[in-house]
């Protein structure tokens, strides 16, 4: 039953595991006017009128999470993205999320600042959670670069990303990229990149259309991993010229991801974010014979048709060699992805997820039933004595679940990013004085997943069939229970942007030290006093 818009103020949860990204403990949880007041055993808060209290006796309670990318009713190749702000947040407090950031892209040459107040009057409006904003750099100029600086200083805008991708739309060149993380750096912002190698993706489209191949395979063929991970490559190697934190948004590949895994290693301030689409699907769809199926996979970058990749994926996430989830959620349903029928360079880019990714990485990364864990040795068992191939196969056991304990999956689905972008504590963790933006999990209940019962606008889902354990049964948004057992008590408009500040902590405070302890200093030697020849060329 949803709860009465009285009894919202106050709300205690009770004897649910409290499941942070470094503790568990079993406790309950005070609310008071959207922030948690209090955590611990056996709370009786005064007075007992006016409380609403929800059971969470063998289930969990975490962090709502968080959803770093997405494009509701995004303008995008001739259509516009199905799920507006109000189907688009509806989705994600169904699955368990309670905010998002989604994208301001401005046109080539057009304001950064009017691009932002667009998506807002677009966003404010309609949203049933909070939201924020990164806003596009689609080109240089010192335009951009002022903008740059009152978004951060006056609209709470903390991260920019460029595209290496989208030829003559979106897309900007190296010595853009420089002058944009340079300017990131300044402000104390976290640069992002969508990493293709757009002049080889637009020459491999030629290409491959030249071939007769049209349909959805050739997207994938035109920009094979390597093209992503060269990109990715780039845009490390120039942030780290400049010192500036790298986020390489929607890491598709397990080539893309080994050079964030790398660079990491390297000691590199650089974060990876793979999507509940690479981590939960495979780009074999492309090659499915049905085209408007094929065609409802078309993302860029593109799915990887390796299967291996999801749980390669997910095996980095577990390992933090990937930081944070989102989704790239920017659905298009059958109708507009079919602009592309004869050509697929012109099928819009986008798949869902926002409502599925928790729950997908639950059941790929966590799965933490014990009956399950059964099922999953019973059948590794049978593989191994009956010595079929896939006993020895990578992909048999890299695409097993239980890689994550359900701290790290708060980690990747909500509190990294709260760290990354500046929002944690208030977001990413219950603690006293949080935001009450709390998920009650069921990790034992299953769902599955289907276009004909998911909250979304388009008419496709890429999870189609896939049965997850570990749903949320409650969602509570900033104190009130938003969500709870398949209802709805959201009204458009009453989530609330979210402004963050510059330098994050978690990230600057790296990028800091290394400007004080990482600068080159000149050798210190006698000048040279012999003689010079040749002409000195003009600086
Ligand atoms: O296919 C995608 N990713 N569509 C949205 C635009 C982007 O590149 O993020
Ligand atoms: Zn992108
Ligand atoms: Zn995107
Ligand atoms: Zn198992």
């Amino acid at each position: 039953m949803p709860h009465q818009a009285l009894a919202r103020q106050r709300l205690l949860i009770k004897g649910g595991k409290v499941v942070n990204d470094d503790l568990s403990v079993v406790a309950d949880v005070y609310v008071e006017d959207g922030v948690v007041q209090q955590v611990g055993l056996n709370l009786n808060p005064e007075p007992p009128t006016g409380l609403t209290v929800l059971d969470a006796t063998n289930k969990l309670v975490i962090p709502g999470g968080i959803d770093t990318h997405t494009h509701m009713q995004l303008p995008f190749m001739g259509s516009r993205s199905k799920d507006d702000f109000y189907t688009g947040t509806k989705a994600a407090i169904s699955g368990g999320t309670t905010m998002i950031i989604d994208f301001a892209i401005p046109q080539k040459g057009c304001s950064l600042i009017d691009a932002f107040d667009t998506w807002r009057s677009w966003a404010d409006p309609k949203v049933c959670c909070d939201y924020a904003l990164h806003v596009a750099v689609t080109w240089w100029s010192n335009k951009v670069k002022e903008e740059m600086k009152s978004l951060v200083q006056n609209k709470g805008v903390n991260s920019f990303k460029m595209f290496m991708a989208y030829k003559d739309l979106y897309m900007v060149n190296d010595e853009e990229l420089f002058a944009a993380f340079s300017c990131c750096k300044e402000l104390g912002a976290v640069a992002q990149v969508h990493a293709e190698n757009g002049e080889l993706i637009a020459q491999g489209a030629k290409k491959m259309l030249a071939m007769g191949i049209t349909g959805p395979e050739g997207h994938e063929l035109c920009r094979p991993e390597e093209v992503e991970a060269e990109a990715t490559q780039r845009a490390i190697t120039i942030a780290n010229a400049v010192n500036c934190p790298l986020f390489v948004v929607h890491v598709m590949s397990k080539s893309a991801a080994r050079v964030i895994s790398n660079a990491r290693r390297e000691g590199k301030v650089v974060y990876g974010e793979p999507i509940a689409a690479s981590l939960g699907t495979d780009g074999t769809h492309y090659w499915n014979k049905d085209w408007a199926h094929a065609a409802a996979y078309v993302m860029g970058p593109p799915l990887r048709p390796d299967p291996s990749t999801p749980g390669f994926l997910m095996n980095l996430l577990a390992n933090d060699d990937l930081s944070v989830t989102g989704t790239d959620n920017c659905t298009f349903d059958i109708c507009q992805k079919a602009l592309g029928k004869d050509d697929f360079t012109k099928i819009p880019n986008g798949v869902n997820g926002v409502e599925d990714r928790m729950s997908v990485i639950w059941e790929k990364g966590v799965l933490l039933e014990e009956l399950l864990h059964w099922v999953c040795a019973c059948q590794l068992l049978i593989c191994v004595f009956s010595q079929r191939k896939q006993a020895t196969d990578k992909k048999c056991f890299s695409n097993y679940s239980g890689k994550m304990d359900e701290n790290r999956f708060v980690a990747v689905t909500s509190t990294n990013a709260a760290k990354i972008f500046n929002l944690y504590p208030k977001k990413g963790r219950i603690a006293v004085g949080s935001d009450a933006d709390i998920v009650i999990w069921d990790p034992k209940a299953t769902r599955t997943i289907s276009a004909k019962t998911h909250h979304q606008a388009n008419n496709f889902n890429i999870f189609e069939g896939m049965v997850c354990h570990g749903v949320p049964v409650v969602t509570v948004s900033r104190g009130k229970v938003v969500y709870e057992g398949g209802a709805f008590n959201v009204t458009a408009g009453e989530g609330k942007y979210v402004s963050r500040p510059p330098f994050p902590p978690y990230v600057y405070k790296r990028v800091r030290q290394r400007e004080q302890v990482c600068q080159p200093i000149p050798v210190k030697r006698a000048p040279y006093t012999g003689a010079v020849s040749g002409t000195p060329v003009a600086p």
